[in-house]
């Protein structure tokens, strides 16, 4: 029997709830599929702090790249918020990214039709959406150096460096090509170039790549009217590539589509491979949700979405992940809604409120046997 491992980092504030359900549902899949999972423990973030005075020590950063996969909750919470301290629960997500390369996070927004109440915007601008947010995650003014406050004569000043290689560059917009020449064929590079060098330079490098991908339609897009026409014309979007800021702010604006952003997965990759796929870093896009913390109010299926990423990416379990994404769908069909997902009042015909726990027990249920969900 196979036995993958994946390292379970549950982090602070609803991260272990969402984790454990993740976990959960993995599980069922492996004993449906016959294989077996190793969930080694790690602190990470304010947990980690409170442990051992670090948001991630070596020798953890260590023992997860050993690892198949990371499953990961969220760090953060107005504990650690202190922003003169030293140590911050985010350096841990800087110091997976960043130490173990994932340089391209994959945060897909896709609109079941049984949500479209739960977003603000409206059914026909929700129709066909179906988009991927390819943010670069290793560079830019999040890794960028000096990042510092100094204290000057003409008083404190505030500086952050926004930086990009050349190649930091070519290897996130290359897999976003793959990515684009694997689904509709469409690329939108956002960038800012009527402003910034890095951008000037980004979109050098994105028409570059083109001769090698003339199944790939490119077109470039400044970040502002990227922004408006995610809201706007949703749809006409596929494969979006953007720098580590842009991708960050794009991505949340996106999670409107999906309903709630506790809806939207992501997966972390660089170029390493273990035997069995790709090594990476799944994570839900949502953060740690401190006000709901122990409620079992959290919603579980932005983490299990990305184990259903790990286990495509990760595990080369395709079928098994489509599987997931099936009972994700059935249970939200079946008319189970965490309260992230209520609709702004909408009518509640057929819709029952449920925690964290019956959310996540509703997707084991839908798994069943594989011939029973493979719709
Ligand atoms: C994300 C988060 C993080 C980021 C924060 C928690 C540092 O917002 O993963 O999108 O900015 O990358
Ligand atoms: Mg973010």
């Amino acid at each position: 029997m196979v036995t993958y491992r994946i390292a379970s980092i549950g982090g602070d504030g609803v991260g272990p709830e969402v984790v454990a359900a993740g976990r959960l549902v993995l599980d069922a899949v492996a004993a449906r599929d016959g294989f077996s999972i190793e969930w080694p423990e790690v602190l990470a973030g304010g947990a980690a702090i409170d442990a051992y005075g670090a948001a991630l020590r070596p020798e953890d950063l260590e023992a997860v790249s050993a690892c198949d996969a990371i499953l990961l909750g969220a760090v953060g919470g107005p504990r650690w918020d202190d922003p003169a301290g030293r140590v911050r629960p985010e350096q841990a997500l800087f110091a997976l990214r960043g130490g173990l390369e994932l340089f391209a996070n994959l945060r897909p927004v896709t609109v079941l039709p049984a949500l479209v109440p739960s977003s603000p915007l409206r059914p026909e601008v929700l129709a066909g959406v179906d988009l991927l947010i390819v943010r670069e995650l290793t560079s830019g003014l999040y890794f960028g150096r000096p990042s510092e406050q100094r204290d000057t004569p003409e008083g404190r000043v505030g500086i952050d460096t926004l930086i990009y290689t050349e190649e930091e560059i070519r290897r996130v917009a290359r897999l976003a090509f793959e990515l684009a020449r694997g689904r509709r064929g469409r690329l939108t590079s956002v960038d800012k170039a009527n402003v910034l060098a890095t951008s000037r330079l980004w979109r050098v490098v994105v028409d570059e790549l083109r001769p090698d991908y003339p199944d790939v339609e490119v077109n470039h897009q400044l970040v502002d009217s990227c922004a408006m026409l995610l809201v706007r014309r949703p749809s006409s979007f596929d494969v979006l590539v953007t720098e580590n800021l842009f991708g960050d702010i794009l991505s949340d604006e996106a999670a409107v589509l999906a309903g709630s952003l506790g809806m939207l997965p992501s997966a972390s990759l660089g170029e390493r491979r273990t035997v069995h796929g790709r090594f990476g870093l799944y994570e839900p896009v949502h953060g740690s949700a401190p006000d709901i913390v122990g409620q079992d109010a959290a919603n579980p299926l932005g983490t299990i979405l990305s184990a259903a990423m790990l286990l495509r990416w990760s595990l080369g379990l395709g079928a098994a992940a489509d599987d997931v994404e099936s009972a994700v769908r059935a249970a939200i069909d079946a008319g189970a809604r965490t309260a992230d997902l209520l609709p702004a009042g909408g009518d509640g015909a057929g819709i029952r409120v449920v925690g964290t726990r019956e959310m996540t027990a509703a997707v084991v249920d839908g798994l069943g046997s594989r011939i029973g969900v493979a719709s």
